[in-house]
């Protein structure tokens, strides 16, 4: 069982039982496909069984590797993009005090996690490196190609910065690398300078790749729970797999019913939810459903905002604007702490009828009003409720995505596992720069500017 529940109530309009059904012996394809490795971008399913396959050997070098970190820095700075940083980053923010940054390593019992290699920007890596001077630190890096600019570029930085600050040999100590297990030029530099490293197994892309030591090693570094993580994970693919219904199976639900709706004109999903620590949850969402369907000029566009924040900035344009949308609201039933609203003798706010009421209570009226409104503005709304922010809930919702996300894919006819488009870029950005080897097209874009 799982208490994960896709709530498709307030689609009724645009979805009906008799739309679902007929997707009945589509998804059985799609489900065979993925289990027997037969569809689309079939080498890249080792997602599927990570959570069951885990080895214990594995999560104790993670968990060995991490209190040693936990022991020697104050800050733990995760380099990587993309797939490469994105799930621990969402995992790590769900689980955190928001004010985690001002609280003493004794406060949060743990190192600080902080990131670098996700954007080129020189003045935050200025400011970064004049951090760390004041800071005992060790880096993760994490590439599976080993060769991406951003996070290789800020490794060269960091990598500098903690020879000169600790020594060569004691530097090498304090970093860690999860790459390839054996190209690419960061796989070169981990052997060579004898890193504890990681493998990405082969068959697990970028995006997929949270449950691997991509995302478990900086999130046990922050000090959390990545037994229970991977028990959630687990919990979740048994289910998934056993639940051939497709009305019971929540992956596939949300797979067909946001398929249905794009098929209707709605063709960008919001991801909404009400809590700011889910805001990276919801940038690793829109990169998993991005970099899966958006090709071939189909996909879903997938979008976030982070209610009621955005209900005064975006909530305009989701009321009246362009009718192509459809919500995805993310609903955590219990918050983790209590805090009622105080009766004021002088009740000068007008607000004494909240009085004795919980704050998590307003925030749910705030939640099911905006559902009922956008609605009534003919924006159908998907409901996903999860019970709390823990470790084993947020498994079976990383699990839970990655699936349905594979499915999605598969009804649209992509494969969700490739990101050609990526590339393009890459390329353009090498060209400019004289990268040895683009000579031809370092010609050709000149022309251009
Ligand atoms: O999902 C993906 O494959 C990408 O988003 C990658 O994670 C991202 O481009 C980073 O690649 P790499 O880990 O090779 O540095």
């Amino acid at each position: 069982m799982t208490k994960l529940k896709v709530n498709l109530a307030k689609a009724a309009n645009n979805i009906s039982i008799n739309e679902l059904a007929l997707f009945e012996s589509e998804i059985k394809l799609h489900r065979a496909n993925i289990y027997n490795k037969t569809g689309k971008g079939n080498d890249f399913l080792g997602w599927v069984n990570l959570p069951s396959s885990f080895t214990e050997e594995l999560l104790a070098k993670i968990e060995s590797d991490a209190k040693a970190m936990q022991q020697h820095s104050e800050v733990v700075v995760v380099c990587g993009i993309g797939g490469s940083y994105l799930g621990a980053r969402a995992i790590i923010d769900a689980l955190s005090n928001p004010f985690s940054p001002l609280q003493s390593k004794t406060e949060r019992n743990a190192p600080l996690v902080i990131y670098a290699g996700h954007h080129l920007d020189e003045d935050y890596m200025t400011h970064l490196l004049n951090l760390l001077n004041k800071k005992e630190y060790s880096v993760i890096v994490i590439s599976k190609s080993g060769t991406t600019t951003e996070p290789a570029v800020a490794f060269r930085l960091l990598k500098n910065h903690l020879e000169k600050k600790y020594g060569e040999e004691a530097a090498a100590k304090r970093i860690f690398a999860v790459t390839d297990a054996s190209k690419g030029a960061l796989k070169k530099l981990a052997t060579t300078k004898k890193y504890s490293t990681y493998v990405i197994p082969d068959d697990v892309g970028g995006r997929y790749s949270v449950l691997t030591p991509v995302g478990l090693l900086p999130i046990a570094v922050a000090g959390f729970d990545i037994r229970m993580l991977l028990n959630g994970a687990k919990n979740m693919e048994e289910f998934l797999q056993k639940e051939e219904n497709l009305q019971k199976n929540p992956a596939s639900l949300y797979a067909v019913a946001r398929n249905i709706l794009y098929r209707k004109g709605k063709t960008t999903e919001i991801l909404a939810t009400y809590s700011p620590a889910m805001n990276y949850m919801v940038e690793w969402w829109k990169q998993l459903y991005g970099e899966s369907e958006g090709k071939e000029q189909k996909g879903i566009f997938p979008a976030g905002v982070g209610f009621t924040t955005d209900l005064h900035s975006m909530g305009q344009y989701i009321q009246e604007g362009l009718r192509n949308l459809f919500e995805t609201v993310l609903t955590i039933e219990n918050s983790k702490t209590k805090l009622n609203i105080p009766v004021d003798p002088d009740d000068l706010d007008g607000l004494n009828f909240l009085a004795n009421k919980r704050l998590g209570e307003v925030n749910r009226m705030a939640s099911l009003g905006t559902m009922i409104a956008h609605v009534d503005g003919d924006v159908p709304n998907l409901e996903i409720v999860i019970p709390e922010l823990n470790e084993y809930y947020l498994g079976e919702l990383i699990y839970f995505y990655e699936m349905a996300c594979a499915i999605s894919g598969y009804i649209l006819d992509v494969n969700p596992f490739d990101q050609p488009g990526v590339e393009a870029y890459k390329k353009n950005m090498f060209a400019l720069l004289e990268k040895p080897g683009f000579e031809k097209e370092t010609a050709e874009i000149r022309k251009r500017l």
